[in-house]
């Protein structure tokens, strides 16, 4: 059945997640805060990189199913049904939530609804949230009016965001068991098609809905942790991770897919995630179930600064004087984000030790030039790598997997390149007279001969 909805925030989740309703056939009001990100969406124009993104923005757009205010009023007007799509990031020094956008958005809307409402907050975070914003909007809203906040959690990967939206692995709606619900049935017709695809619906309470999204976090961190660990034992023995990763994920109960071993994970999820995630436990009182994860992110940020001093190897033992070119950016491919991301960190950590850093990206360059300035940053692979020591792989963009290695030799200093993401074909850079150095891999340079 066609709705009326608002998205209330329109960064990465509420931009797609209100471009994606509209592609459903739902009428959708795109609401936010900022000025500047409202007309550049309302020119159907994304304002980060998401591949077929902007072609679905535009479509509805044009079509009238999709439009962005900054007015709450007009929101609390326009639907019953809204979804809260504002960011929890880290807070500045702490390992918890910050969540003050969230709770704004309750007190923006709140105290303007005069009809039945129900709010679906997709955000991720902490458990016991929604309960709270629930009493809240009830405190807000007038005595007479049944509001309801319930827990729809997403879980979209940049990159991958208009398919997983649209056709998400399951949908999972948490509902105040303790009181009347209008929840299920509606969320049962805003996902009308997507439930009648095949797409498994989970109904829960709102706690339960909460943690589904951080343990998924908190297992695909783990996984990534886990293998490389896997990788540091690799090393160490001589074995080979890859391989290893190739046999273990034939088990169907290990599976292949978050285990690629390589400097880690970033972005703007999964590390404030697990660590919101072992606050939240503090909290509770649960703390030693999840003191697991300190080791997880203890893992991934050693990672980090194993590649730095890989790179310093290769450069002869120190950085002073030495040119390293860094092949990406992002936190991953796909991506022009940069938040916490390792091949950033790690490009940074080089240049501040005392090498001349030139780093490429396909997509990442503006955004890392604001985060991280004084790298020098390239418009082309081949002048990142001109004169190099070490040519260092930090992202799998698929221009760097498919890189010709006799090409690239011809411009660079020294043949030695570090594979940070395990992306590349060994054999072929070391037939082409490269010393190639993987994380974990049993194919590795000796840098001193
Ligand atoms: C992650 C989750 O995958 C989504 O399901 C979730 O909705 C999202 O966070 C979120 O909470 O919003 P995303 O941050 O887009 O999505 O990125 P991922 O694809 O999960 O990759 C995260 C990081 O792990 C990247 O830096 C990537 O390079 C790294 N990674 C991934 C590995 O190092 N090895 C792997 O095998 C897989």
């Amino acid at each position: 059945m066609l709705m009326r909805m608002t998205v209330l925030g329109t960064g990465y989740l509420g931009a797609t997640h209100a471009a994606c309703m509209a592609e459903l056939g739902h009428d959708v009001l795109g609401v936010d805060v900022d000025p500047s990100k409202l007309s550049k969406l309302q020119a159907g124009d994304v304002p980060f990189y998401e591949p077929g993104l902007a072609e679905v923005l535009k479509r509805n757009i044009d079509a009238g199913h999709l439009r962005f205010t900054s007015s709450y009023e007009e929101a609390a007007e326009f639907a019953e049904v809204h979804f809260l799509a504002v960011g929890t990031p880290q807070k500045r020094g702490e390992y918890a939530a910050d969540l003050q956008y969230v709770d704004s958005v309750i007190e923006s809307i709140g105290r303007l609804i005069t009809r039945p409402t129900v709010i679906f907050g997709k955000s991720t975070v902490p458990v016991g949230t929604a309960e709270r914003l629930g009493r809240r909007a009830r405190e807000l809203a007038p005595a007479d009016v049944e509001v309801e906040v319930a827990w729809n959690p997403e879980f979209l990967r940049e990159g991958h965001a208009v398919e997983d939206t649209l056709r998400p692995d399951r949908l999972v709606i948490g509902i105040d068991k303790t009181r009347p619900s209008r929840a299920e049935e509606l969320a049962r017709q805003i996902y009308e098609d997507t439930i009648a695809s095949g797409t498994p619906f989970v109904l829960t309470n709102l706690a339960t809905a909460e943690l589904v999204k951080a343990s998924a976090n908190a297992f695909l961190a783990t996984k990534i942790s886990f293998i490389n660990a896997i990788a540091e034992v690799c090393e160490a023995a001589g074995g080979d991770v890859t391989e290893l990763a190739d046999a273990i994920g034939h088990d169907d109960r290990i599976g292949r897919k978050f285990l690629n071993a390589g400097i880690g994970f970033g972005g703007g999820c999964l590390p404030k995630d697990i660590r919101a995630f072992m606050a939240r436990a503090g909290e509770l009182g649960a703390d030693q179930a999840l003191t697991f994860l300190r080791e997880v992110d203890n893992i991934n940020m050693r990672r980090r600064t194993q590649v730095v001093e890989l790179a310093r190897q290769a450069c002869g033992g120190g950085f002073l004087g030495t040119r390293v070119a860094v092949l990406g950016a992002a936190f991953k491919p796909e991506s022009d984000d940069v938040r916490d991301s390792p091949a950033l960190n790690v490009a940074g950590q080089i240049q501040l030790q005392g090498a001349a850093v030139s780093v490429y990206d396909p997509k990442a360059i503006e955004n890392s030039r604001k985060l991280f300035p004084t790298l020098d940053y390239r418009t082309s692979l081949r002048e990142a790598c001109e004169g190099a020591d070490v040519v260092l792989v930090l992202t799998e963009w698929s221009e760097f997997r498919q890189l010709n290695p006799s090409e690239l030799a011809g411009l660079v200093r020294s043949r030695r390149i570090i594979d940070g993401r395990n992306c590349l074909d060994a054999t072929q850079w070391v037939e082409a007279g490269w010393r190639y150095r993987g994380l974990g891999r049993k194919m590795q340079a000796d840098w001193s001969v």
